[in-house]
Formats: C-alpha cells, structure tokens, sequence
C-alpha cells in the first residue's frame, strides 16, 4: 500500500560511502555517516535528506532497490537540520532507542520502559526496526507505520487500549511530516477500512 509519490532522495552515505553496521547499542550508536543493514542485505535504516529539503531524517529504505523508497520514518514530526552530521541515534541505559540532534538534544525517542542498558537495536530482513533485551522485544517499528504497510505490519485499534495504528501519507514528496491522507480502521463492531482526506472519509 503507497500513498505518496515516488521518491527521488538524496542520501549522504551513496555519494560518501557509510559504513554499514548490523546493531545500535549504547555503546554503538549510529552516525549519519553509517547505516544499519539487515542480516540479508534487504532493508537499510540510516540518516537521509529528501531531496531539495533542508531537513535530516532517519529512515528505512529497501537497500538495493532503485529509485530508493523510504518505507518508514523515525523522527516524521521533528526533522533534523541536514547538515548537522553530530546527530546521532542511540540506545540509552534505560533501553530507549533515541535520536538525539548534534546538540544533544533529544529529538524522538522510543519511549519504552521495559528495557535496559543491555538492549540492542537491530534491523530485521522484514523491515521490522527492533529493540531487544536480553531476547524479549521491548519495542518494534511494526507497531509504528508511516506510510506503508509492509508485510506482517497490521493497521488496527486496540478498542481495550484504545491504541490505534494507522498509516499516513506524506505531506509531499520531499516532507514526510504527516499531510492530508489517512488509513486506518474505525473502532466499531466489526470494524471498517476508511481512507480520510482530513477529517472527511
Ligand atoms: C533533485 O532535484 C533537482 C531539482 O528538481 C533535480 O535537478 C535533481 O535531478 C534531483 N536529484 C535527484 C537525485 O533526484
Ligand atoms: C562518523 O561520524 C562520527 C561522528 O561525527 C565520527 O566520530 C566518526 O569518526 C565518523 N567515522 C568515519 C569513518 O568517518
Ligand atoms: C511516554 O509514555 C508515557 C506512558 O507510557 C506517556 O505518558 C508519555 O506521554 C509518553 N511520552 C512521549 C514523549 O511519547
Ligand atoms: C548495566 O547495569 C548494571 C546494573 O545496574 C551494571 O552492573 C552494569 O555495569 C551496567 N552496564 C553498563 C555497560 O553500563
Ligand atoms: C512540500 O511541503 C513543504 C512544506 O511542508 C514545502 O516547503 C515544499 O516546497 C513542498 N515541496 C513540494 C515538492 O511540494
Ligand atoms: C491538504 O489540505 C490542505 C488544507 O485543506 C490543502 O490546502 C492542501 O492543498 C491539501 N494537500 C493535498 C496534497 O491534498
């Protein structure tokens, strides 16, 4: 499922050469000079600018497909200055994955509260950013769409929790923040499939 358009990026690490590293831990954070890769080569999550904007995100994308799709974007509300190439992504020692600007401020985080400074971010071959401790998932991208639905990715509402997974389109092709279009599912019995423009289904 796609609801932007196609995407012409500017990745740093195609024209610079990252190094590609296969987990994020605290002690390993991730640089916008590197990438982390899945086992099989098959998705890549690092630091991208769209191209003509002026903003940094940290994004997924399948690794050797061109032109490159972002599939899933971490920090869609709060970019980062593109230039700022002292942002780093890391896991803290309470087990959240964190993004934090050249200034160290905290731009997005995990916000979990189950792990540990044993945690361990890794990339999986299904597209699934997650964060392990001690073997026990404490946190997945999978809960957390963007704009696609890849498979094994659900769009749902939890009516007991009241947690509710939707997919939003980008505001264009350059600005991933969330724009006009909405999927998701309405919270009655059974529940139905809606696309919104704005509030409008
Ligand atoms: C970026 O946009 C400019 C202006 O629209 C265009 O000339 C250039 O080819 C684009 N670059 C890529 C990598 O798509
Ligand atoms: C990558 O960037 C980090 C942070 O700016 C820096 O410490 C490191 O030396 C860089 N590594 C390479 C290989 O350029
Ligand atoms: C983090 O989670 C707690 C409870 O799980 C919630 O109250 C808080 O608003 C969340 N903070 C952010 C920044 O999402
Ligand atoms: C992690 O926390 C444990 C218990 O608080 C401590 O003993 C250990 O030294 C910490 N490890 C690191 C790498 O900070
Ligand atoms: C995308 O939206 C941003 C504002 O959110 C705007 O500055 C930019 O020009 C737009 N780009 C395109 C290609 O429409
Ligand atoms: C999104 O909604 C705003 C406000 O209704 C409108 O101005 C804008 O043109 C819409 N954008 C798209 C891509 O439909």
């Amino acid at each position: 499922m796609r609801l932007s358009y196609f995407l012409y990026l500017f990745f740093i690490c195609r024209s610079l050469g990252c190094l590609a590293v296969s987990s994020i831990s605290s002690l390993e954070p991730l640089f916008p000079n590197q990438t982390l890769i899945s086992p099989s080569q098959i998705f890549e999550l690092g630091f991208f600018t769209p191209n003509g904007s002026v903003s940094q995100y940290v994004g997924m994308w399948y690794k050797n497909f061109t032109p490159s799709r972002v599939v899933w974007v971490a920090n869609r509300h709060q970019p980062l200055d593109y230039k700022d190439q002292f942002a780093s992504l890391t896991v803290g020692g309470d087990g959240n994955l964190r993004l934090f600007d050249g200034a160290r401020n905290v731009v997005w985080s995990t916000n979990v509260s189950r792990g540990s400074n044993s945690s361990v971010a890794m990339l999986l071959d299904t597209g699934n950013l997650v964060v392990e401790d001690s073997g026990n998932t404490v946190w997945e991208s999978f809960r957390f769409p963007t704009d696609i639905l890849l498979p094994g990715m659900k769009i749902e509402i939890n009516v007991k929790t009241g947690e509710k997974r939707y997919l939003i389109s980008w505001k264009n092709s350059t600005d991933p923040s969330p724009g006009n279009f909405t999927v998701g599912v309405t919270s009655e019995i059974p529940s139905q499939p809606f696309t919104w423009n704005g509030l409008a289904p």
